[in-house]
């Protein structure tokens, strides 16, 4: 059976796409410093402790499970912090992409699946917004993605590394079988936040911004369910065995819901009231951003098979009442 090593693989996508590979016939090896991850989402094959600036942890990993391929999701995720803190997301994204290219390099493991994001894009001129969209990151998050993929391309020419981004979209939801799903510290995506306050009644949800330049104000986003995420990224090994990289994918559904939409939403699934105040904060956020992702339906074959929302939810409300959730 075919190792591919999967950096990140103890988060949150991470173990969803360890779980989908696992699912195809592969052993996924995660390679993940727990910095955020955790150890009991990972369940579908073995574990290298180890951190992507240390090429001893790298070597080892390579060495020990001849991995045919990586699977790119570690990094650093939470674009506010970015804003505040650059040196660790450029360190840890872009130095750490660059410390993991060289392994791939010096250990001859040329295809590579990398996550990247629609923070890529610069703000939209169209929507949805398609791969060739211009690209103009607002935030250092966005620019440590941007810049990692195309490092990519240079490490394609010259060495013949064969990379794929897969640009996410919103990721959410969780495991259908109620097996892993969300756990970040501190969490600060929409979905499991407002889960959290329908959990706690007496807490009161804040709205960041209903200032926008959008129907009601607050911001409009495409959510993809994790799994269908999980999914592209087997679907994107297969399309590298037959196919030219450097390739760029959006994932998404193509629908966009707002705030309150999510908010209400969840309030009907989980039969909570759900307080929720408006906090308006001065930091840059596009108003909305809807994925146009027929390029990886046509490309790699991908259906999404949880486009709803009320799927997204539903998924969250039921990992996040789980008792299998400690952190
Ligand atoms: N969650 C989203 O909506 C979203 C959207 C677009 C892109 N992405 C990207 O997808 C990837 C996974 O996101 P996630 O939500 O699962 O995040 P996550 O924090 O749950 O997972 C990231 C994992 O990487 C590990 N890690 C971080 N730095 C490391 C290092 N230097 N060495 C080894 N392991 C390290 C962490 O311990 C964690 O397990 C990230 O690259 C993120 O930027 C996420």
């Amino acid at each position: 059976m075919k190792a591919i090593l999967v950096t990140g693989g103890a988060g949150y996508i991470g173990s969803h796409v360890c779980k989908a590979l696992k699912k195809a016939g592969f052993v996924p090896v995660t390679f993940d410093n727990l910095s955020h991850g955790h150890e009991w989402a990972i369940r579908w094959g073995p574990f290298v402790y180890g951190d992507l600036q240390n090429s001893e942890d790298l070597d080892k990993a390579f060495l020990e499970y001849q991995p045919e391929a990586v699977i790119h999701l570690a990094g650093s995720i939470h674009l506010r912090e970015s804003i505040e803190n650059p040196y660790k997301h450029y360190f840890n994204n872009v130095i750490g992409s660059l410390s993991l290219l060289k392994a791939m390099v010096k250990h001859n493991v040329l295809p590579l699946v990398f996550s990247s994001s629609a923070a890529v894009y610069a703000p939209p001129q169209y929507l949805p917004m398609d791969e060739k969209h211009p690209k103009d990151p607002i935030n250092p998050y966005g620019k440590t993605k941007w810049m990692t993929e195309q490092l990519f391309e240079d490490f394609h020419i010259a060495h013949g590394i064969r990379p794929i981004s897969l640009r996410y979209f919103n990721a959410a939801g969780a495991d259908p079988d109620g097996e892993i799903g969300e756990a970040h510290i501190p969490e600060t995506h929409l979905i499991p936040r407002l889960i959290l306050a329908a959990q706690h009644p007496e807490e009161t949800f804040t709205i960041y911004n209903d200032t926008l330049d959008t129907p009601d104000g607050t911001a409009i986003r495409d959510y993809i369910h994790v799994t269908d995420l999980a999914e592209a990224h087997v679907l994107a090994l297969q399309w590298l065995e037959k196919n030219h990289p450097p390739e760029a994918f959006n994932l998404g559904t193509g629908k966009g819901y707002s705030v309150y939409e999510v908010l209400e939403k969840t309030r009907e699934i989980t039969n909570s009231p759900i307080k929720a105040i408006v906090e308006n904060r001065d930091v840059a956020e596009l108003p909305t951003l809807i994925a146009d992702a027929s390029k990886a339906k046509k490309e790699l074959n991908w259906t999404p098979k949880y486009p709803e929302l009320q799927q997204i939810i539903k998924t969250a409300w039921k990992w996040q009442s789980s008792p299998l959730l400690t952190i």
